[in-house]
């Protein structure tokens, strides 16, 4: 049965009190979400230890961590390590997000190890992949994502991967507004699906969840999702506005 995971980035965005009064807001409406959607919040690190108090005993969100280093502790300054997250009952982890990419220079090998040390302590990565407009305008974007994904996640084994998340995030589609068609984006799902079952097995390819991120609002949700090959969405901006997080949560068929 296809998978329905629905994950809010919320990046460097809202001051304590603000997360806190969206924080607030999700919990009134946790009625009103889909129960059968695995449903994920990742708020700036700082508020993970306080949301994971308020969210205790709650089973209809997880936590997830939008960073995470490679080894358990040590003299690392500013990091925070998979371990540490586990200890708050963390289940998540965005690994490869676009703007870490770019703006803080993390490399195949880099991800890889991230990957490896989320999984070592049982939280589930969610691998971001995706292209710049000039690759998806030379007509070499498949080979890119493949790449990123061959890179970083084909030296884990079957039982490992099948707990990763990969979220396809077309760079010219975040905070743009720009959305990938539902064809452009399930053309990428359905290859990022085949050559997973092709190097893991069939069983793995169909259980691995794949979602689609970059400027998936409430108008456009439930098109991307109908795809066969698109397990659900990770949110960036819509997901900073509780009845839009609502919406999108709810757009599966
Ligand atoms: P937007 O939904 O704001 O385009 O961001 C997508 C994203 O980067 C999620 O990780």
């Amino acid at each position: 049965m296809k998978r329905k995971i629905v994950a809010g980035n919320w990046k460097m965005n809202l001051n304590y009190n603000e997360a806190k009064d969206l924080l607030k807001k999700l919990i009134e409406y946790k009625d009103k979400f889909d129960t059968t959607t695995e449903l994920i919040i990742c708020p700036p690190t700082l508020y993970l230890s306080a949301f994971a108090e308020v969210l205790n005993g709650h089973d209809w969100v997880s936590l997830g961590a939008q960073n995470s280093y490679t080894v358990d502790n040590g003299a690392f300054t500013g990091e925070v390590s998979p371990s540490q997250l586990k200890s708050l009952g963390i289940k998540y982890g965005i690994v490869g997000h676009s703007e870490r990419r770019e703006f803080f220079n993390e490399d195949y090998t880099l991800l890889s190890k991230k990957v490896k040390a989320l999984l070592h302590h049982g939280l589930s990565p969610i691998f971001c992949c995706g292209e710049q407009l000039q690759v998806r305008d030379s007509n070499v974007y498949k080979e890119f994502v493949m790449k990123q994904i061959e890179a970083s996640l084909f030296g884990l084994k079957a039982d490992e991967i099948e707990k990763v998340i990969i979220a396809y995030e077309p760079i010219w589609a975040i905070g743009t507004g720009k959305t990938a068609t539902a064809e452009q984006a399930q053309e990428i799902h359905a290859l990022i699906r085949s050559r997973i079952s092709k190097e893991f097995g069939e069983k793995v390819g169909a259980n691995v969840g794949i979602i689609y991120g970059g400027s998936c609002k409430p108008d456009n949700a439930k098109e991307l999702f109908a795809q066969k090959d698109i397990d659900g969405g990770l949110i960036g901006g819509a997901s900073l506005n509780a009845d839009d997080f609502l919406a999108i949560a709810n757009s599966f068929e």
